[in-house]
C-alpha cells in the first residue's frame, strides 16, 4: 500500500512533518494556471472542461510537490446544476439571479443536472490517473449556508445579509433552500468519491457573520447532515470541516460534524485551539495569506508560530484562507521549505 501522509492524518495518525496543501493552490499567482484560463475563455468553461480542469488541478502539484491535489472547480457549480444562472465577471466574482424569497425558490430544479456534474467527475478520473500515489486528492462543495448566501443575494460580499434576512423572516423557506442542498451536497459528494477522491473539504466561508442559535442551524446541523448522508454510502469517508471565522465554537463544529478534520483560519487563538480543538479533530491552517504575500521574516515567523502550536498533534500545514494573485511564487517555495525543513 502506497503511504499519503495527507489521507494518514486525517485518518488519525501524526506526521512528523505534516502534510501541506494550500487553499486556491490551483489560480492566478500561477503564470501556468493564467495561460490555460486564458485558453478556456472564461471561468466556467475552464470549470466545466475535463482536459483543461485536470491540467490545471496538477499544476501546482508538479511544480510545488503538495501532499493534497484539490478538484478544480467551483462551490457555485451546484446552483448552476440546480438551474440558476451564475456567469464570473472579471475582476467582479460571481453574479447569480437572486433568489430573495421562498416564492423564488421554484425557479430551481429538484435535482442536480447531470449534463453539469458529470464533467466534473471526469476531471476527477482524468486527475486520479495521473496523481503521484504519495498525493491525496481532495474533492469539495461549499456548506449550504455559504452556497445558499450567493443564491439568495446573487452575488458575495455584503456580509451575506440577504440570506441572514430571509432566514429571520422565513425560517421555513430558507430551511427549505437549506434541505435542498444538503441533498444536493450528498449526491455531488457521494459522486466525487465514486469517481475518485480520497477525501472532501467541505467549505463554510461565511460561517463566521451567524449568531450562535442561526450557526448551530444553518450551518452545524447542515454539514453534519452531509457528513452522515456521504458515510452511509461511503462507509467511513474523511472530510475536512472548514468553517472560517468562527472563533471558540470550532470546537462544536468539530465535534458535532464529526469531521476528521477542520479549518483553522489566521485569525483562531492557537493555542486554544491546540488545547480544545486538536484532541477531537486534525487540525488545518492558519497562515495569513497576506504573510505568504509579505514573505521574508514575516512569513518564517507565521510559519514557526504554525509548527510550534500544532506539530505535536494532528496537523495538515495549509492557509487560514485562500492564496491571493499577487503573491510571488518564490514565497510559496520559502514557506515549503521551512515546513520541510
Ligand atoms: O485551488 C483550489 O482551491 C480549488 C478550486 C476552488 C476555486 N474556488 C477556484 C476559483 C475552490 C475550492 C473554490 C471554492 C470557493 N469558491 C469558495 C470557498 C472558499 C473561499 O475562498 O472562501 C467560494 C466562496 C467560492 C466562490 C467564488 N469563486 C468567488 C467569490 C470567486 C471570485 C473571487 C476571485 O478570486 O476572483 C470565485 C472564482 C474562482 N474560483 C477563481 C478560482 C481559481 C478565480 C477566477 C478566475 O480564475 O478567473
Amino acid at each position: 500500500m502506497t503511504h499519503k501522509p495527507l489521507l494518514a492524518v486525517l485518518k488519525g495518525e501524526r506526521q512528523a512533518v505534516p502534510p501541506v496543501w494550500m487553499m486556491r493552490q490551483a489560480g492566478r499567482y500561477l503564470a501556468e494556471y493564467r495561460e490555460v484560463r486564458a485558453q478556456a475563455g472564461s471561468f466556467l468553461n475552464l470549470c466545466f472542461n475535463p482536459a483543461l480542469a485536470a491540467e490545471v488541478t496538477l499544476q501546482p502539484i508538479r511544480r510545488f510537490g503538495f501532499d493534497g491535489a484539490i478538484l478544480f472547480s467551483d462551490i457555485l457549480v451546484i446552483p448552476h446544476a440546480l438551474g440558476q444562472s451564475v456567469t464570473f465577471e472579471a475582476g467582479e466574482g460571481p453574479r447569480l439571479d437572486p433568489l430573495p424569497d421562498r416564492a423564488s425558490l421554484s425557479r430551481l430544479s429538484a435535482d442536480l443536472d447531470p449534463a453539469t456534474t458529470e464533467p466534473i467527475y471526469e476531471t476527477v478520473r482524468l486527475v486520479k490517473a495521473a496523481l503521484p500515489a504519495e498525493t491525496t486528492f481532495l474533492g469539495f462543495c461549499g456548506a449550504p449556508f455559504t452556497v445558499a448566501s450567493y443564491m439568495v443575494a446573487g452575488k458575495g460580499g455584503d456580509d451575506q445579509e440577504a440570506a441572514r434576512l430571509f432566514a429571520y423572516r422565513d425560517p421555513d423557506g430558507f430551511g427549505a433552500l437549506i434541505d435542498q442542498l444538503v441533498k444536493a451536497s450528498i449526491t455531488y459528494l457521494i459522486g466525487q468519491f465514486r469517481a475518485g477522491v480520497d477525501a472532501v473539504q467541505i467549505f463554510d466561508s461565511w460561517a463566521s457573520v451567524l449568531p450562535d442559535h442561526e450557526l448551530e442551524r444553518w450551518s452545524i446541523q447542515p454539514i453534519r447532515s452531509i457528513v452522515d448522508g456521504v458515510r452511509a454510502a461511503v462507509p467511513d469517508a474523511p472530510i475536512i470541516v472548514f468553517a472560517k471565522g468562527v472563533g471558540t465554537r470550532l470546537k462544536r463544529v468539530a465535534l458535532a460534524t464529526r469531521a476528521d478534520a477542520v479549518g483553522v483560519d489566521a485569525a483562531a487563538d492557537l493555542a486554544w485551539v491546540a488545547r480544545e480543538v486538536q484532541p477531537h479533530a486534525a487540525v488545518q491552517g492558519p497562515i495569513d495569506p497576506m504573510a505568504l504575500l509579505a514573505g521574508g521574516r514575516a512569513l518564517d515567523e507565521a510559519v514557526d508560530l504554525a509548527l510550534e502550536a500544532f506539530a505535536g498533534g494532528r496537523y495538515i500545514f495549509n492557509l487560514g484562507h485562500g492564496i491571493t494573485p499577487p503573491t510571488p511564487v518564490a514565497h510559496v517555495e520559502q514557506m515549503l521549505r521551512r515546513v520541510r525543513g
